[in-house]
Formats: structure tokens, C-alpha cells, sequence
């Protein structure tokens, strides 16, 4: 497996986003909206940089089926949130074609927030099919399966501290592995 971002600047990173965020938002309350399970790292990273009260909301999404190649995608929990009215930042672990993110930011539209701002650890360069960029992006990366930090390959590898890029031996690692 080859390291593509280590644990150190993963911290540095996200402590500039958090400091970043600080600044913009001031000390008015805000709601983190974040796209499970991929987020999770980030989330629990990011909050304990920020200095403005926050509340949490949790809302799951998968485009992928267990593999490295898109299905359809799947938001669920998202009509019970209460963000009528309030800031909103949406996180989530990476920004690939951009169809999670832009999906869940229309659908969180429909709610009324008063301020709505992306935020993802990852952006892959070259891949995005639609129009919305994300406000904030952590790392720009290759065009590479990536896992680690969040990340997964068939629901493993999240609990990594660094990003890795997964190359073949390790998929045949993996798959004798886990059977
Ligand atoms: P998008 O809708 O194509 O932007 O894909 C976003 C979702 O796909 C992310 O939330 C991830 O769960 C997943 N994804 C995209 N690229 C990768 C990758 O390189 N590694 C692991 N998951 C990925
Ligand atoms: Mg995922």
C-alpha cells in the first residue's frame, strides 16, 4: 500500500480547515451535517478544532456497491433534520464525480437552511461531472482509488490514520483476507 498523505499533515490540514471555518463563521452556532460512514474521521477530527457552538446531524449516503466502480445512490434520514434556518456545513470524506455531494445539497436546500457550505477532506482532480465545487477541500489527490481516514474498499481499511492508495496486490490481500 502505498502512503499518499501521513497522519502528520492529515493534522496540519485539517487543523488550517478548522481554523479557516473559525474565522468565517465567528461564534455563531452552526449544524454539521455529515454524510456517514465515510466522514466519520474527519468529523470527529474537525469538530475538536472549532470554537463556535455546533450541533451534529448524521445522514448516510452510498454510491458504491462493495467495490471501486459507482451504483446508484442512496440518502437516507435526511428529510427528519431540523436545519431550518441555521448554517449548515456539509462534510464528507471525498468529492469524486460530486453526484453525493451535489444530491445531498439540493435535497438539504429543500429545508430552508440559512447558509449552506461544503466542506470534503479529498477532491479528486479530473473526475467531477457536475457543476458545484466544494467550498473547502482538505487535499487535492490523483485520479486513485484511495482508503484510509474514513475511506473504505468493501467497507474496510477505514480505520487507517493516513491515506493510502490500494493497488492490486493489496485487492488480493484483501479478498483472501476477508472471506
Ligand atoms: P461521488 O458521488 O462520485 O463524488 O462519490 C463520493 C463517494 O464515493 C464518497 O463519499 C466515497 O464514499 C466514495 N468514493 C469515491 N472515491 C473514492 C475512493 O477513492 N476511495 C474510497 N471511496 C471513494
Ligand atoms: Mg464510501
Amino acid at each position: 500500500m502505498k502512503v499518499l498523505i501521513d497522519q502528520e499533515k492529515i493534522r496540519l490540514g485539517i487543523t488550517e480547515l478548522g481554523e479557516k471555518l473559525n474565522g468565517q463563521y465567528g461564534p455563531e452556532p452552526i449544524t454539521v451535517v455529515a454524510i456517514m460512514t465515510g466522514s466519520l474521521v474527519m468529523l470527529a477530527d474537525l469538530i475538536r478544532c472549532l470554537e463556535m457552538p455546533l450541533r451534529i446531524s448524521l445522514i448516510r449516503a452510498s454510491s458504491y456497491r462493495g467495490g471501486t466502480s459507482a451504483g446508484d445512490l442512496h440518502v437516507e434520514e435526511i428529510e427528519r433534520l431540523d436545519i431550518q434556518d441555521r448554517d449548515v456545513l456539509l462534510i464528507d470524506d471525498i468529492f469524486d464525480t460530486g453526484k453525493t455531494l451535489l444530491e445531498v445539497s439540493e435535497r438539504l436546500k429543500i429545508l430552508n437552511p440559512r447558509s449552506l457550505k461544503t466542506a470534503v477532506f479529498l477532491n479528486k482532480q479530473g473526475t467531477s461531472r457536475v457543476q458545484l465545487k466544494p467550498d473547502h477541500s482538505v487535499f487535492q489527490i490523483p485520479n486513485e482509488f484511495v482508503v484510509g481516514y474514513g475511506l473504505d474498499y468493501d467497507d474496510y481499511y477505514r480505520n487507517l490514520p493516513y491515506v493510502a492508495v490500494l493497488e492490486p496486490s493489496d485487492l488480493e490481500q484483501h479478498h483472501q483476507a476477508s472471506r
